[in-house]
């Protein structure tokens, strides 16, 4: 099979663990990467590699452009599209670093006229599923490639989410991005419903219980500390103050969320004992990760947990809202 190249986004500081994750599981290949970039180079000999746990976004790459003309930077990288393809959307993509970030202005300007020129061309179309990619490392160099809507749904991998002001704390931004990157739009609309129950460990001040909460779910927040008055005065939210890894719900739940910063085989236990027990019949929940060698802890532990649960389907991702952490989405499969 000859060598195909892919490229992969991730938080800066994760090359490695994308790296350790493709070297175990893509098969033969190498990875190039600079640590603290925000992005990685993956040369492999085996098919499509699956997106790592650590990466947002993943797609092959078809060309690199380098020292483009800045006066003509367009006919120079349509000259290097692929063929007669068309594309349903552009992403013009960056590094999430200081740098990086420092292109949004020459982008938002570069868009306009690059978008009115692709669909002048009948490049840029109304009805395909075709993503092109512009990946820039600086305004004149970088990687273009092309993926699947449905692989690559969002620019940057990085779905545009707004806080609304009611809610009680930013982590309600982590459990949305966690149902969008961790479930397909169909599993969203079938398994998470109004009227179910929900347990949420580690709950105060209450965003994800507010975000169970306005999609109907009725929610026992367990937690010492204190919940926002806004999410117990407006929901059906009930407020259990107790200690997360003793108390358990008389009858099972639909879901059990948990974002307590705790050991993360701690954590794990608790979600292993929880879903083997039948008091959940899902759960979303965060492992925050050890300073070092924290892909090896991840796949350890996501490697412990499906033995517990043989026939779950345990998926897992470092989001963008996540920090020191990744998000584990735990549903029953056929056989469970
Ligand atoms: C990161 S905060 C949770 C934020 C919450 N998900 C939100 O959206 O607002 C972690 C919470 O876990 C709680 N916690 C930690 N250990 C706990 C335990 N053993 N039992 C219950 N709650 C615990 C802390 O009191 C803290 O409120």
């Amino acid at each position: 099979m000859s060598e195909s190249h892919w490229l992969f986004l991730c938080r800066p500081g994760a090359e490695r663990e994308c790296a350790a994750e493709l070297g175990e599981r893509a098969g033969a290949g190498y990875c190039r990467l600079d640590k603290g970039a925000g992005w990685l180079s993956w040369h492999g000999f085996a098919g499509v590699p699956a997106l790592p746990v650590f990466a947002r976004s993943g797609w092959q790459v078809q060309a690199s452009f380098s020292d483009l003309d800045k006066n003509d930077r367009i006919s120079q990288l349509v000259a290097l599209l692929p063929g007669r393809e068309r594309f349903g959307r552009v992403f013009l993509e960056y590094p999430d670093t200081n740098d990086g970030r420092g292109l949004q202005r020459f982008l938002r300007g570069f868009r306009k006229a690059l978008e009115k020129h692709l669909r002048d061309q009948q490049i840029l179309v109304t009805d395909s599923p075709q993503v092109l990619h512009l990946f820039f490392t600086d305004s004149l160099n970088g990687f273009i490639g092309v993926s699947d809507t449905a692989d690559c749904p969002w620019e940057n991998g990085v779905p545009r989410l707004r806080l609304p002001a009611a809610a009680p704390s930013r982590s309600a931004l982590k459990l949305e991005e966690g149902w969008l990157r961790l479930m397909s739009p169909s599993e969203q609309d079938v398994l998470i419903r109004p009227g179910q129950q929900a347990v949420d460990l580690g709950a105060a001040p209450g965003g994800w219980t507010w975000q169970l909460a306005r999609r109907g779910l009725r929610v026992t927040a367990v937690d010492h500390g204190r919940l926002d008055r806004a999410v117990l005065d407006e929901w059906p939210v009930t407020h259990v103050s107790a200690d997360a890894f003793t108390w358990h719900p008389h009858r099972p739940v639909d879901w059990l969320v948990c974002d307590i910063v705790d050991k993360p085989a701690r954590t794990l236990s608790l979600m292993s004992k929880w879903l083997s027990a039948g008091w959940a019949r899902q759960a979303l929940f965060n492992l925050k990760l050890p300073m070092a060698r924290r892909w090896d802890t991840v796949s350890r532990l996501l490697a412990k947990l499906q033995e517990a649960l043989p026939d779950w389907d345990i998926r897992a991702a470092q989001l963008y809202h996540d920090r020191d952490e990744v998000t584990v989405l735990a549903l029953p499969g056929p056989g469970a």
